[in-house]
């Protein structure tokens, strides 16, 4: 597909060749007997993908995780989540998932992908994602939050105000853009170089997010590195041609990352799990890659970085993804393998068996499920019914339990 919009709709094309980690160590657990409501056992295993997970103190009921997925909602372009999103997430963590993380949520106005997403740098703002964050646990999933910087993908256009996959004049909510360097991205307008005292003033900003997400009740802080949005473009060298110590080598073009992650775990408690969203590769000649993904996951994890959520491109547009089921997966699983962190992957996961798969195989520690749930959003509980377990053993709500799947012959 093309990356022009990273979140737009895609088109799928050949499978990739299968790959995966060479030192991946499978997890099994074969020797649970699961009595069935619907007969389809699954080898006679207890499903990896209703196994709890424990990250520092946080336990997660399975590890059927809901990945952030911009809602464009904050109607009156105040950064403020509305009714949409408390019932938005709300829904999905009765529907079972394990870990609800919301979407891309700005540490500033100019941080916003788009005049209509939301943030948190203000007292409104953290107390209405108070609410969400407390309804998201009450139905008994962890609330997690993605926090992002969007740089000189910013102050793009969405379903409400238009200007799609274009930047959205002043007039219209709009907004200078900044990034690392005068580079746009594709057709956008064209960005401000940050000096290295706006540098320092993002990352307290990603301080002051974080430390309000934590007041908010947020147990996971997600810092978004991937898709092409500030963090990303600072780590890209197909985006960062500046000439200080924020540009050049490896070391340098992770520096305002790692300057990230030290700023988010001075705030965020000792139990609480950090994790960093990243694009293993841009898909394009010269740009990033796995390896140097590898390298700045070990770099994080020595920094208290404690999971990898392993998605792909967006820096560039108009670079050719072999989008297919599972085409990010062997990314997740050399993460996993070579850096020696936990990883999660996304991309075209939306069948049961193809979840369990990749648990089974030690290709990732979790999957996520992202357009799967927007039309489904009790997406575990129908996979725990075709993977075997009955009610009891699912994540109904008791309120449900009634509603339970039953046999679809
Ligand atoms: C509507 C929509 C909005 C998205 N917004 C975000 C976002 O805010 N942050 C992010 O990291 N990824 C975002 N994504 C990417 C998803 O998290 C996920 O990685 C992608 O959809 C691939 O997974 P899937 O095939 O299961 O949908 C978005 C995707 C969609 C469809």
């Amino acid at each position: 597909m093309s990356s022009q919009q990273i979140y737009g709709d895609s088109v799928p094309a050949a499978p990739p060749a299968p790959k995966h980690g060479t030192h991946a160590k499978p997890e099994t657990e074969e020797s649970e007997i699961v009595h069935t409501q619907n007969n389809a056992t699954v080898s006679g295993a207890h499903p990896l993908l209703f196994k709890p997970m424990t990250l520092r103190d946080i336990t997660f009921r399975n590890r059927a995780w809901l990945p952030p997925m911009d809602q464009y909602s904050a109607f009156k372009q105040d950064g403020m989540p509305t009714d949409w999103h408390y019932q938005h997430y709300v829904s999905r963590a009765n529907g079972g998932f394990g870990l609800v993380i919301t979407e891309a949520t700005a540490v500033s106005p100019e941080g916003r992908i788009s005049p209509d997403d939301v943030g948190l740098w203000n007292d409104a703002q953290q107390n209405t994602w108070r609410w969400i964050a407390s309804g998201i646990a009450a139905a008994g999933a962890v609330p997690g939050i993605q926090l992002n910087h969007a740089g000189r993908k910013g102050s793009s256009g969405d379903f409400t105000v238009g200007f799609n996959n274009a930047s959205v004049p002043f007039e219209n909510g709009g907004w200078q853009t900044v990034a690392p360097s005068r580079v746009p991205f594709g057709s956008y307008a064209i960005p401000n170089e940050l000096s290295r005292d706006e540098i320092h003033g993002i990352v307290a900003d990603f301080r002051n997010s974080a430390a309000r997400a934590v007041a908010a009740g947020f147990k996971v802080i997600e810092i978004h590195a991937a898709h092409g949005y500030l963090i990303s473009q600072f780590l890209d060298p197909l985006s960062n041609v500046r000439t200080d110590d924020y540009s050049g080598s490896l070391e340098n073009r992770m520096r305002f990352l790692i300057e990230i992650v030290d700023a988010i775990r001075e705030v965020l408690p000792e139990s609480l799990p950090l994790f960093v969203r990243i694009s293993a590769t841009d898909w394009a000649q010269g740009g990033w890659d796995l390896d140097q993904t590898v390298k700045v996951a070990q770099v994080v994890k020595r920094h208290g970085v404690d999971l990898m959520d392993v998605s792909t491109g967006g820096i560039v547009p108009y670079v050719s993804i072999p989008v297919a089921p599972n085409y990010q997966v062997p990314f997740a699983a050399e993460v996993r393998a070579q850096a020696g962190i936990p990883t999660t992957a996304v991309g075209l996961i939306d069948k049961p068996k193809q979840a369990e798969k990749i648990l089974r195989k030690g290709w990732a520690d979790a999957v996520e499920i992202g357009r799967a749930a927007l039309r489904e959003p009790s997406w575990p509980l129908h996979a725990a019914y075709k993977l075997g377990l009955n009610r009891h053993q699912a994540p109904y709500p008791p309120q449900y339990l009634r509603g339970a799947y039953r046999d679809e012959k």
